[in-house]
């Protein structure tokens, strides 16, 4: 009613005060959107077609071994020291095993017995472990085995599994990513019989090649840094990739076709590796060893942790370019863009020589199957995934969270509730992917796996099967390998029993580091 009584100049100052209103709602709007789009724009990165490749791919040197009483003995010491990656005009300070940055190759075969002796010379705490080895648990270089500055950790153990690519790193608890990070990580090819005779690709660094594949951030004085945007709901993402250490890095091919091991030794990025040519290759391998055939394909994804063996041929003279084109985290736009979902990356090149020697055809059978039943699992256990905790709980050392039998198989269902990529990773053990959310996964998952994507919101059902190292009283670990959420507790621990044993007590551990986390 009172405004029909209002007089016409007051119902045009009320109109004007009306417009004013909306107009600043409108700038304020707009400068909202205005600053949302540019953190929208400024959160992914492409680098392809825009990488130099004007350094020579740095090949990991293979670590020397020698045979003491049987054990076929290394060294690895873990060191800082500084590298010049090209960036900035500094040199960045890292750490290394035996070296500055990364670490050396090590190679056993199955059936050999293995010692390494690991010194750290680091101003702090260190651990190493053997991801994706079968060994007893107190060899396994996890949480719980630390090494003080000054001291030597001398693990050994009996190799009795499939060869594969693996990989060692620091897994000190709260300080994995951070060590990382700086550099502290290395190959671990284990041969075998059949993977000696198959005609795959195999010498070293001429058609065989690791690739130890790392985003990095630099600050302006050339040094690393953890790059943690604030929307991130992984943790630091790089914008500069490193294979082996190197910035744009290119690779002589002398041979028509060539084997990659790549490895994603990132802390929290998955990347979709293919060619910048979209040509196919042939999968040969993933993280448990060779799949039972090769699977033709234009891409792989690898989520933090993973690792696979590609065979790719080359024409002579032709250049090609390994990238990782947009990784289908299938997460919803925004965690996927804040994730990493929308970035791609030109990574190295391989130049093929004029005239190149010629390779066998990929064999088109490669490994047994790995042939675990559903219906011989002897317990089913349910882990959800969510924010930093696993079934709602954080990491606690001292904590046994499950226990298994010896030598069986069991069928874990690993469910993700947070809308956040995670992924899973077991350690002292092989599993199969039996479906997610109830689909059969593709031939890339038809191989032995220790680490698999969980992308938002789904169900993965996983075979496990538990090798005859029991123990206890000393865990393995379950977690997601994006380190982020493994430090801040996103872990858990089982042991491995003989029948009739019952969990024991987990011994204390210092599980601190000296030197504040993020002074680099
Ligand atoms: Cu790659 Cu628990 O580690
Ligand atoms: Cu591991
Ligand atoms: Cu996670």
């Amino acid at each position: 009613m009172t405004a029909i009584s209002a007089t016409p100049r007051a119902r045009r100052t009320g109109r004007r005060w009306v417009v004013r209103a909306l107009l600043a709602l409108l700038v304020v709007a707009l400068a909202g959107v205005g600053a949302l789009a540019l953190t929208w724009a400024r959160a992914s990165t492409d680098t392809t077609g825009q990488v130099a490749f004007d350094r020579p791919l740095a090949i990991p040197p293979l670590a020397p071994s020698r045979i003491e009483n049987g054990t076929r003995v290394f060294d690895l010491r873990a060191t800082t020291g500084t590298t010049d990656f090209g960036v900035g005009d500094g040199a960045t300070r890292t750490w290394g095993f035996n070296g500055a940055y990364l670490g050396p190759t090590l190679r056993a075969e199955r059936g050999e017995q293995v010692r390494i002796d690991v010194a750290n010379d680091l101003p702090e705490m260190t651990t190493v472990h053997w991801h994706g080895h079968e060994l007893p648990a107190a060899m396994d270089g996890g949480p719980h085995q630390e090494i003080p500055p000054g001291q030597t950790w001398s693990p050994s153990w009996t190799v009795d599994q499939p060869a594969a690519t693996t990989w060692y790193h620091p897994h000190p608890h709260g300080a994995t990513a951070d060590q990382v990070v700086r550099g502290m990580a290395g190959m671990f090819i284990l041969d075998d019989d059949t993977s000696r005779t198959l005609d795959l690709p195999d010498d070293y660094g001429v058609d065989d090649v690791p690739v130890v594949v790392q985003d990095q951030a630099f600050d302006g004085d050339g040094q690393f840094r953890l790059a943690e945007h604030p929307f991130s709901p992984v943790g630091h993402l790089g914008d500069t990739i490193l294979a082996n250490g190197t910035v744009g890095g290119y690779h002589e091919v002398t041979t028509e076709r060539i084997r990659l091991r790549l490895l994603n030794a990132s802390p929290s990025r998955v990347y979709d590796f293919g060619f910048d040519d979209g040509r196919e290759f042939a999968l040969v391998g993933t993280d448990g060893g060779l799949l039972p055939a090769p699977h033709r394909t234009d891409a792989v994804r690898l989520s933090p942790g993973e690792r696979a063996e590609i065979v790719v041929a080359l024409d002579p003279a032709e250049r090609v370019v390994l990238r990782s084109n947009a990784p289908d985290l299938g997460a919803d736009p925004w965690t996927g863009r804040f994730a990493g979902g929308d970035d791609r990356f030109d990574i190295l090149q391989l130049r093929a020589a004029d005239t190149l020697t010629a390779s066998p055809e990929v064999p088109a059978t490669l490994a047994e199957a790995p042939g675990l039943d559903p219906a011989d699992a002897v317990a089913t256990r349910q882990f959800r995934f969510s924010g930093v905790s696993i079934n709602g709980q954080r990491m606690d050392m001292a904590r046994i969270d499950e226990a298994v039998l010896a030598d069986t198989t069991e069928l874990w269902e690993i469910e993700t509730s947070d809308g956040a990529p995670h992924n899973f990773h077991v350690h002292g053990a092989r599993f199969t992917v039996l479906d997610i959310d109830g689909d059969t996964p593709g031939p890339e998952l038809s191989g032995w796996k220790d680490t698999v994507y969980l992308a938002p919101a789904t169900t993965t059902r996983i075979l496990v099967h538990f090798t005859d190292h029991a123990d206890p009283d000393l865990p393995f670990m379950i977690h997601c390998h994006l380190l982020r959420h493994e430090d801040r507790g996103m872990m858990a621990q089982f042991v491995v029993l003989n029948p009739g044993q019952e969990p024991g007590h987990v011994p204390a551990t210092h599980h601190h580091v000296s030197a504040p986390r993020g002074a680099r």
